[in-house]
This record gives structure tokens, C-alpha cells and sequence, in this order.
């Protein structure tokens, strides 16, 4: 199994359009040493010609355009990308499905039905839809049952719910569903090896501590540093908590939750937001992920398992 990182920060990239914080600043002015990322997405493949798209971001067309597997082959009007899951309909998961309309047939979605219904209400992406190529959704399977995706032969998938938030626009922002959020689960059937996908976490309890531990690699939040990393700068008054994000440092964060994962398991923050310390690669934060053996993903970079 190929697991190809489309895109590595969260909610408005980085460096973010509107933003002069320190990294996004830096990163522009070239005296910070950091990487630009493009938002939260992954592409996933056994066999290297058919694709899975997890998460569709407003980059998606950028993201496409930079990684050779997914640039069209054969018939004209065709892509390698034969459907797509989401693990929210948050505006950086979500928005770019809007930007595959032109498909040649109905795009195969496949999204919990919480989040189904934000898509089709509140934020009505798939209604659009219905008025270009047309949706041909599939539900996601609750409790963990495993799935696959005719299209994406050689993966089997698992969901499962995380707590975490559904987006600002949802009527359920504030009375969270379970489903609002997942985690996937990728087992190559060939290799047996699985990958955890959970770019929005808002806590880890002892069951999904045990789904992290059986996994060969886990890609996981790494949105904020700090609880208060927005509140420092003066960007907003909100805590990573607050909007669903377990943050890196303190008691309980994600630092500590994969310290405690068996040392075999590969462990990579990614949707990682223009303000993390984490994003400057020469700073302390960064320094405390290293001797953690914590790694953080950049666009491009590809996991084989
Ligand atoms: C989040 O996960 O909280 C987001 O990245 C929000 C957004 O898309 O603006
Ligand atoms: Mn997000
Ligand atoms: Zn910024």
C-alpha cells in the first residue's frame, strides 16, 4: 500500500492568505526554515494505478497537478482518483468536491451519514453536485465494521468515531454526534500492515490508545502545539480543545498519548496550522518532536506498508 500526503496543514494552509504570524511571515519572506503545505488531504493505492482520495481540500487541483500518479491517463476525460472518503465536512476536507465536478460520472463519495447530512443541508456540496457530474454517495460503515472500496482493490478500511467537532456552519457544532469525526483504519491485504488516519482528534481514550498501539504507522492531529496557541498570538480566543484538536504539549497530549505506543509504530503528525512553532524546523517545539521520535508530514511525502 502507497500512502501518498497530498496536502499537511490544516484549515487555510500555510502559509495561510490573511496571515503575517511569525511562520506564515517567515516562510513567505524566506527566512524561516519551514516547508509551505497545502491542506489536509491523503491519496492512498495498492496497486499504484487506482486511487483513494481521503479528504478533497480547496487545493485539491494543485495537489493533483504535483503528484504524477494522479495526473490522467487513457480515455480524455479520466482520473486515476476512483473515489473519495471523508473524515468530516469541515471546509478543508470538503471543498474541493466542488472542484471535481467536471467528472465524466456521478463522484463516488463516501462519507458517514453525520456528515451526509451537513453536505446536504447546512453546506449543501452535494446538492450542488447533482447539477454537474452528479453524487453516487456510499455510507461508511459505523462500529468499526470493516469495508472496502470495489474501486481500491487490496485495502480494507475501518472507521472509526473519534470525539472531535463538526464544522462551525453545522446545526451540531455545539451537540457533536458520534460520526461528525472518524478515524480510519488502512490494512493492505497483502502485507497485513495498517495505517491510523485521524487528521482531526480531539482526545484519545484507552480503546483508541489500542487501536494506535496494533497500527504500523499512525498520521495523526497535529493542529496546535499548545492548548492556547491561537489565544498567545492573539489570533483567536479559542483552545485547541475547544475546536476539537488535542494539541502536542502538556499532560494528556498527543506527545505523551504516542510516547506510550509500542517503538515499532511509525508516528507522523500531519493538518498541522500555520501557527504551530512545529512548522519552524529549527525550533525548540520541533527539537521536542525529534528526541520524540514524533515525525511531521510534508506535501508529498509518501508511506509505503
Ligand atoms: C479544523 O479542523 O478545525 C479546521 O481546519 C477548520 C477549517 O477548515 O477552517
Ligand atoms: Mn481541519
Ligand atoms: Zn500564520
Amino acid at each position: 500500500m502507497i500512502i501518498r500526503i497530498l496536502g499537511s496543514a490544516a484549515g487555510g494552509g500555510f502559509p495561510q492568505w490573511n496571515c503575517n504570524c511569525r511562520n506564515c511571515a517567515g516562510v513567505r519572506a524566506g527566512t524561516l526554515r519551514a516547508r509551505p503545505r497545502t491542506q489536509s488531504s491523503i491519496a492512498l493505492s495498492a496497486d499504484g494505478a487506482q486511487w483513494l482520495l481521503c479528504n478533497a481540500s480547496p487545493d485539491i487541483h494543485r495537489q493533483i497537478a504535483a503528484a504524477l500518479p494522479l495526473d490522467p491517463r487513457g480515455p480524455l476525460r479520466n482520473s486515476p482518483v476512483a473515489a473519495t472518503l471523508l473524515v468530516d465536512g469541515q471546509i478543508d476536507h470538503a471543498l474541493g468536491l466542488l472542484l471535481m465536478r467536471e467528472h465524466r460520472a456521478p463522484l463516488q463519495i463516501w462519507t458517514t451519514p453525520a456528515v451526509h447530512s451537513d453536505l446536504t443541508g447546512a453546506l449543501p456540496i452535494l446538492p450542488i453536485l447533482e447539477h454537474y457530474a452528479g453524487v453516487d454517495w456510499r455510507a461508511i460503515p459505523g462500529d468499526g465494521q470493516p469495508f472496502s472500496v470495489p474501486a481500491i482493490p487490496g485495502i480494507t478500511i475501518r472507521a472509526v468515531a473519534v470525539p472531535g467537532k463538526p464544522g462551525p456552519y453545522s446545526p451540531h457544532r455545539h451537540q457533536p454526534r458520534p460520526g461528525d469525526n472518524i478515524a480510519l483504519i488502512f490494512r493492505a491485504d497483502g502485507s497485513g500492515r495498517q495505517l491510523l488516519y485521524a487528521p482531526g482528534l480531539a482526545a484519545v481514550d484507552g480503546e483508541f490508545a489500542a487501536l494506535l498501539a496494533a497500527s504500523d504507522c499512525v498520521l495523526v492531529d497535529g493542529t496546535c502545539f499548545h492548548d492556547d496557541d491561537l489565544i498567545r498570538i492573539g489570533a483567536s480566543m479559542k483552545t485547541a480543545r475547544d475546536m476539537g484538536h488535542l494539541p502536542q504539549a502538556g499532560a494528556g497530549g498527543m506527545i505523551e498519548v504516542l510516547g506510550n505506543l509500542p517503538p515499532t509504530v511509525r508516528r507522523i503528525l500531519t493538518h498541522i496550522n500555520n501557527t504551530n512553532p512545529i512548522l519552524d524546523e529549527d525550533s525548540d517545539e520541533r527539537a521536542q518532536l525529534d528526541r520524540a521520535g514524533i515525525e511531521v508530514a510534508y506535501d508529498g511525502m509518501e508511506i509505503a506498508l
